[in-house]
């Protein structure tokens, strides 16, 4: 029976995660940080409740942050890492099933995560797996990002999420949007949205989005959807697995490109977020200003990669 053992969980969507889960991994990440000031990257956490454990990792896609914090994340815990490239594997040459790959993954390895160009394919590794998946960007989720953001703004404005307004300018049918609502939802927080008409929220959310009687707002002009916010977030308008035609999408965004303007329209103190990969969403003026913060929000991916990955292992005090 592959059945993921006991104790142990699946990181796939921020939805399929219990809210006090969420809160655990935000506050062991935010312990785990604050005992790591005078450790150099490699060194392991005092505790090591990784070690001796292998994280598996596959990227059917680029990934630079996501790559590189997983792999310092269970290597300060004590454990560490193997990354898989999809074309030297059998599987990734269509010669092997899924099936047969994600049960030989559970034979030797702790845990797996993938990074995907499709959301059926992680079902179906969990579908094989006795170890937890985790999902590192599928086309429909980031939750990995989305919940270090989430930690990125607590540490940054020092209140709990829920006090705060959240603005995203962009594409709003996009996975990182979709994990951003999912969060905002179970953790009751105010979201405006500014995208084009043609790239609204999916059905499922806007659906879930009434009802929250209004916490969560769409508007078609990006002034209004940023007054009196705390922080302001984009992201690239073509997505890793976006199958559209560049150009016109393109067009659609040219009113919603996040300039200095727009950001004094944000409360004085706000800040600016940004997964990364950029494109053409912000201004250089923006992207580098004093408001923006997105190197620190880089860099907390390792920390809050670290209590997923014990989440997963059933090891979150
Ligand atoms: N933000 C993010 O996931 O970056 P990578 O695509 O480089 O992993
Ligand atoms: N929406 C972006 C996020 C990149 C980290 C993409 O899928 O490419």
């Amino acid at each position: 029976m592959w059945r993921i053992q006991k104790k142990m969980k699946n990181f796939l969507h921020i939805r399929d995660i219990p809210v006090r889960d969420l809160k655990k991994i935000i506050s062991d990440a935010k312990n785990r940080k604050a005992k790591r000031k005078r450790l150099n990257t490699l060194d392991t956490d005092k505790d090591k409740p990784l070690k001796g454990k292998i994280l598996l990792q596959m990227f059917e896609k680029s990934s630079l942050r996501t790559r590189l914090s997983f792999y310092l994340a269970i290597k300060q815990l004590g454990g560490g890492s193997l990354t898989l490239r999809p074309e030297e594997l059998h599987l990734g040459i269509g010669s092997e099933s899924i099936a047969d790959t994600s049960k030989i993954l559970s034979t030797y390895g702790n845990a797996f995560m993938l990074r995907t160009d499709s959301d059926k394919k992680l079902d179906q590794f969990k579908k094989y797996s006795n170890i937890p998946i985790i999902n590192g960007l599928s086309p429909s989720s980031h939750p990995t990002q989305v919940l270090s953001d989430i930690f990125t703004i607590q540490e940054i404005k020092k209140k709990s999420i829920s006090k705060l307004k959240l603005c995203w300018i962009g594409d709003a049918n996009n996975n990182m949007m979709n994990s951003l609502i999912e969060v905002c939802i179970k953790f009751s927080v105010a979201l405006n949205i500014a995208c084009p008409k043609d790239y609204q929220p999916n059905k499922l959310l806007t659906s879930l989005i009434k009802k929250q009687k209004g916490k969560i707002k769409i508007f078609n002009k990006k002034e209004k959807a940023v007054k009196n916010s705390d922080v302001v977030m984009t992201d690239k308008i073509i997505s890793l697995n976006d199958k559209v035609n560049k150009r016109k999408k393109l067009k659609s965004f040219e009113n919603f490109k996040l300039d200095t303007k727009t950001m004094n329209l944000a409360k004085k103190d706000a800040i600016f977020m940004h997964c990364l990969p950029r494109g053409s969403e912000v201004t250089e003026e923006v992207f580098l200003g004093k408001q923006s913060k997105v190197w620190q929000q880089a860099l907390n991916r390792v920390y809050v990669q670290k209590s997923i990955l014990l989440y997963c292992f059933g090891k979150l005090r």
